[in-house]
């Protein structure tokens, strides 16, 4: 059995250190988990999702104790006690909110990162896979919560997503059904959602971040220059007190300091947002209670949504839904796409270059024509936008495997 020191102070550094080696974690995970000097304020986007996550898991506990899962109850839970009865509630509510659709926006940039600056390649695939996996059980996260308030657009959005799973002309036997527990969204629909809502997929969430914050213990994160260097080499002359010459900086405190700063300046800007402009979070179609005699005029997502619901709309059915079901995994294959052999900012890359901007582009125009309605010239461009997405992922090899080797 090891020695233990009988005068150690419970709790004590030491004492902590003698039963859960409390030293080598503080060692593996901050003050000797190395950082390369040279990247900028993009790489605190990681550290800026796991605080919005922290404000979402938050500010959900508190809504959890008044909202009521029940069909004839949850919409004024929200709407009556939660934003006008309860002490704070609406802040509690504006957080919630606002943090959803930021956290998205923080996704997106975090993502394209990855992209930019091919952070998915040579060892970093499974980074890029865990957080692919994030992307899509957050999306699960936010369509699930979207049902609670139960107003017009959580049911009639949930009716049409619900219905994606009809297959279209294969007409998937009772899939529909046994999703949603009901002929239509109703009791059993609501209560299934509230269920994955607060508790299954947050769970699976708070997985994923320690699975993909493992995934860059050993690769380490990438830099501006896709630079590859020997990370213990460079920790060693930054031990010695060559700090000038050293290409790494320890997590803690050096880089830990500068996330907390981007975190800073992030949350003056969310907290702006959360006080003066929550409305943009607030869809008002969703101030009606659901009604399931009453179809809206029009029905879309929420934002973050819209690129891939516009990959589906311009087409027929089956090849719409064929569609639909390509932009959701084809993120997952960018690390085997890509061919080339470099890992470098696209602006070195040749044709990625315009690969990357053509991508970023598109995405763009399909989420303002997911969000008209869809009649001419709308639906034309709406076409083209998601003929060229799934273009750009087709020409992706072919392009990447001509790159020259820099
Ligand atoms: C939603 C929760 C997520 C959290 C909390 C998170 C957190 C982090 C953190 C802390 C880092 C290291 C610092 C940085 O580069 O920012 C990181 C790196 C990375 N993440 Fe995420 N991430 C999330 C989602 C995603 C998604 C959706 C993707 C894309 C599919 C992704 C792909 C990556 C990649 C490729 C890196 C490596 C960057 C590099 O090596 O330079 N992450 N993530």
């Amino acid at each position: 059995m090891a020695h233990f020191d009988e005068n150690a102070r419970p709790f004590s550094n030491k004492w902590l250190d003698e039963r859960i080696g409390i030293n080598t974690l503080k060692r593996v995970l901050s003050t000797e988990y190395w950082i390369p000097k040279n990247i900028n304020f993009l790489w605190a986007m990681g550290m800026v999702l796991a605080a919005t996550f922290g404000m979402l898991l938050i500010s959900g506990i508190f809504l959890l104790m008044y909202y009521i899962p029940d069909t004839k109850q949850a919409f004024d839970s929200v709407n009556y006690t939660i934003m006008s009865q309860v002490g704070y509630g609406w802040l509690w509510r504006h957080i919630h909110g606002v943090g959803a659709s930021v956290v998205f926006l923080i996704i997106y940039i975090h993502m394209f990162t990855g992209i930019y600056y091919g952070s998915y390649k040579r060892g970093r695939e499974l980074i890029w896979l865990s957080g692919m996996l994030l992307f899509v059980v957050f999306s699960a996260e936010a369509f699930s919560g979207y049902m609670l308030p139960w107003g017009q657009m959580s049911y009639w959005a949930g009716m049409v997503i619900t219905n994606l799973f009809s297959g279209g002309s294969l007409h998937a036997n009772g899939l529909v059904e046994w999703i949603r527990g009901d002929y239509i969204p109703g009791q059993a629909y609501l209560g299934r959602f509230f269920m994955l809502h607060v508790l299954l997929l947050p769970l699976v969430i708070i997985g994923l971040i320690v699975f993909h914050f493992g995934t860059l213990r050993l690769p380490h994160v990438n830099n501006k220059d896709g630079e590859e260097f020997d990370f213990a080499a460079e920790a060693e002359k930054y031990k010695a007190g060559n700090k000038k010459e050293s290409k790494v900086i320890p997590f803690n405190p050096v880089f830990l300091s500068k996330d907390v700063f981007v975190m800073g300046i992030y949350f003056i800007f969310f907290f702006y947002l959360v006080f003066y402009h929550f409305e943009f979070a607030m869809d008002p179609v969703n101030f009606d209670p659901a009604n399931g005699l009453k179809t809206p005029t029009h029905i879309y997502p929420e934002w973050y949504f819209l690129w891939s619901y516009e990959i589906l709309r311009p087409f027929p059915t089956d090849p719409g839904l064929i569609a639909f079901a390509f932009a959701q995994v084809i993120f997952f294959a960018l690390p085997f796409l890509d061919r080339s052999p470099n890992v470098a900012p696209a602006n070195r890359r040749g044709i990625f270059k315009f690969w990357f901007w053509a991508l970023l582009v598109d995405m763009i125009i399909l989420t303002f024509m997911g969000k008209v309605p869809p009649v001419q010239p709308w639906s034309n461009i709406g076409l083209v936008a998601a003929v060229t997405f799934i273009a750009l992922w087709i020409l992706l090899p072919i392009i990447t495997k001509l790159e020259k080797k820099l």
